[in-house]
This record gives structure tokens, sequence and C-alpha cells, in this order.
């Protein structure tokens, strides 16, 4: 009998090929495809991998284990790489990789296989991930071992061994799509010379094209979570599907980066997340309102080293569930409204309040009730400036 083998399969041309390399080595294929919201149609891409030779395709609703597991935890954290990638892509390959495992223990597989190339960082996120969680788990990476150079290798096997692709329209870019964003690279992006045109975007409008007046939305947290959306009550899923379609309208969340690969090579990055960018401004100033000085100067370190782990792929180690047990410490008492004002591309917190505010307007304000004693300023100077003040 041959040997069961679960692909996390996408339904783009590498994973589809891969299907019918696998089975060609012999192996029995099951495809497991992870909607984790990047709006597919399953249906399509079920056909194509029975097509390409699966033996059995399973489709996961993953989007609400995603958000409630992943992208709220990074939230929190206010993970950011390289100031400017929200890290979309890279939060789903440790989901993508758990659930592979389960269904290779449910399928009785020993066997797991992704579509990721040699070069990036997904390869390392899905493999140390696995390993991880079963290290008894073989993994397979047929583009790193096959024999199909190119994109137009690829789709000659593919037309070869009649795997239904579409090879009509010349795919400009490489596209990863989810909730939490979409990352695009590859093609004339490759030039890091090369201003990205309109046909990049997926999701978010030119700036030219947004409207002239500002919307603005208010946003209610709970415990560091976004649970309101201009005073209604909405489920996770919602809510960011929600700020993605306005955020994308106002030209939200686009960056362009030359990003730092864990393997070692500098890439051009071009990223759309108008509902990530949206939350993480409202988040920031939220915690501005009820942390401590102390505690946000310590949680930006964290946030950095955060980010790094999502980033390389060391999302199950005992570094990031520390972390996790840090950052949600400080989210407590992270619950309020905050104003964000969208305008051309800009996402701004104007307004925020808070039952756990820390602000004092009695402290703060230089009008009528002023409470705090100026006298006390003389002497904090005096000791604060000590170590430094010299003779002359
Ligand atoms: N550079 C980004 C990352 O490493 C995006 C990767 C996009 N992946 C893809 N298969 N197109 O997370």
């Amino acid at each position: 009998m041959a040997k069961k083998i679960i692909l996390a399969y996408s339904g783009g041309l590498d994973t589809s090929v891969s299907v019918r390399w696998l089975k060609e080595k012999g192996f029995s294929v099951v495809c497991f495809l992870a909607d984790v919201g990047q709006g597919q149609d399953f249906q399509v891409a079920k056909k194509r991998a029975h097509k390409a030779g699966a033996a059995k395709v399973i489709v996961g609703n993953l989007k609400k284990e995603f958000v409630e597991d992943f992208i709220w935890p990074s939230l929190k954290a206010n993970a950011v790489y390289e100031s400017k990638y929200l890290l979309a892509t890279a939060l789903s390959r440790p989901l993508i990789a758990k659930k592979l495992v389960e269904v290779a223990h449910t399928e009785g597989a020993k066997l797991v296989a992704h579509g990721s190339t040699g070069k990036g960082n997904d390869q390392v996120r899905f493999e140390v991930s696995i390993g991880a969680l079963d290290s008894k788990l073989k993994v397979i990476a047929p583009v790193r071992e096959w024999d199909l150079p190119t994109r137009e290798a690829e789709i000659r096997y593919a037309k070869v061994h009649k795997i239904p692709i579409d090879v009509t329209k010349k795919k400009p870019y490489s596209l990863d799509k989810n909730l939490w964003g979409i990352s695009i690279e590859s093609g004339k992006l490759e030039d890091p010379w090369f201003e990205p045109k309109e046909d990049v975007f997926q999701i978010t409008k030119p700036i030219e094209k947004s409207p002239n007046k500002a919307c603005y939305l208010k946003i209610y947290f709970k415990k560091g979570v976004p649970k309101k959306l201009n005073g209604k009550t909405l489920n996770a899923i919602a809510l960011i599907k929600k700020l993605n379609e306005i955020g994308g309208r106002y030209s939200i969340g686009r960056s362009d980066l030359i990003e730092d690969r864990l393997v070692g090579i500098k890439s051009r990055e071009v990223y759309e997340a108008p509902a990530a960018k949206i939350l993480l401004e409202a988040h920031k100033a939220l915690e501005s309102l009820v942390l401590d000085r102390e505690t946000l100067y310590f949680k930006d370190i964290v946030s950095l080293r955060y980010s790094r782990l999502i980033y390389d792929g060391l999302w199950y180690t005992p570094l990031k569930e520390a972390l996790d047990k840090f950052v949600e410490h400080t989210q407590r008492n992270v619950e309020g409204v905050v104003n964000v004002k969208l305008l051309k591309g800009t996402a701004s917190a104007v307004g925020r309040k808070s039952p756990n505010s820390l602000y004092k307007e009695e402290l703060a304000t230089y009008g009528k009730g002023d409470k705090f004693d100026q006298s006390l300023a003389k002497g904090f100077i005096e000791l604060w400036g000590l170590p430094y003040r010299k003779k002359r």
C-alpha cells in the first residue's frame, strides 16, 4: 500500500504540481486546504487537487482559531517586523503546521509536505513548527527537491500531466493572502527601484482615488482585543473583514520594504494590511493611556523580540510561551475606546478614553484646577542632575 502523505495544499501551481510529483514518487497524497480567510473558491481548488492526483482533499476552516490564537496575541504584542510588516503570512504558518500534524495523526500518516521553496521563510516556519509538535513526522518539500527550475518548467509539467492550471494570463506576482493581510513579491518587484504599480495592490485603493473626506472609526477594546466598531459588537472575523474593507477604501496599510529573510537574503516585499494597521494604531493609542511608562518601555522591547519570533518560525517555543504570559498580563487594563481617523493612506488615533486611564487632567492641565505642585520640581531636578553637575 502506498505511503500516506499530508500536503499543505493551496490550489496554486507549486502545490498542484507537488501533488502529482508526490504521487509519481509512490505516495498517496491527502491534501489539506487551510481556510485562513484568503477568500478563495475551495470547490475549484478541491477539483484541481483531485485532477492532479490527490487521494483525498480536506478543507479546514481555520479562521476563528487564526484570529483568536494567532492574530490577537500578535496584536496584543504590537508585533511588526522591520517596522513595516504586520506578519500576516508568518502568523498563518504555525497554525497550518498544527493542522497538518493533526490531520497526519487522524489519517495515520507519518509524512507531511509543503509547497514552499528553499529560499524563503515559510519552509522554516512549517518545518520548525511541525518538529516542535511531533518530531516523529518526516517532512518532504517537493519544490526543494524536484528538477523543475523555473515556473515555465512547472507549467510544462502540469500540462504533460493534465493538471488544470490557469496559465493563460501570466501571473505577474506571487501572492499570499489571509485575514490579516496580503504579501506580494517577485516579478517586477524584484527590482528594488521599481515603483509598485496599481496592479500590484489587491485590497487597497490608490491614495489618489481614496475619499477626500475623513472617516472616523470608534474601536472598543477589552483586555487588548477589539470587540466593537462604532458601538456595534462584532465577532472577530467580521470586525477584521469590515476594517479591511473600509481601510482598503482609504488606502490604509500599504507597505513596501527591503526585508531580511531568515535564510540570509534581502528581498523586496509589498504588503497590504488595512485592518491590521488600523487595529495596531488603535491598540497602541489605548495602551499609552492605560499603561505606566516603565511597562510601556519594556513592552516595546518585548514587541521587537516577539515579532522576530513570529517571523523566525519560533511560535511553539518556551520563549514565546513566556512572552505571551507577560503580554497577557499587561492587557488586563487595556479597555476603552479609540477614535481613529482614516484619510488618504493614514490611520491616526485622534481620541482615546478608558475606565482605566492613568491620565490625570488635574496634573496635566495648564489651566484652572491645576493640582501639580510645581515647587517639588526644583528638588527633583537637583537630585536627577546631581551626578552630572560640573564644578567650574
Ligand atoms: N516575506 C514574507 C514572509 O516571509 C511573505 C512571504 C510570502 N509567501 C508567499 N508564499 N508568497 O512572511
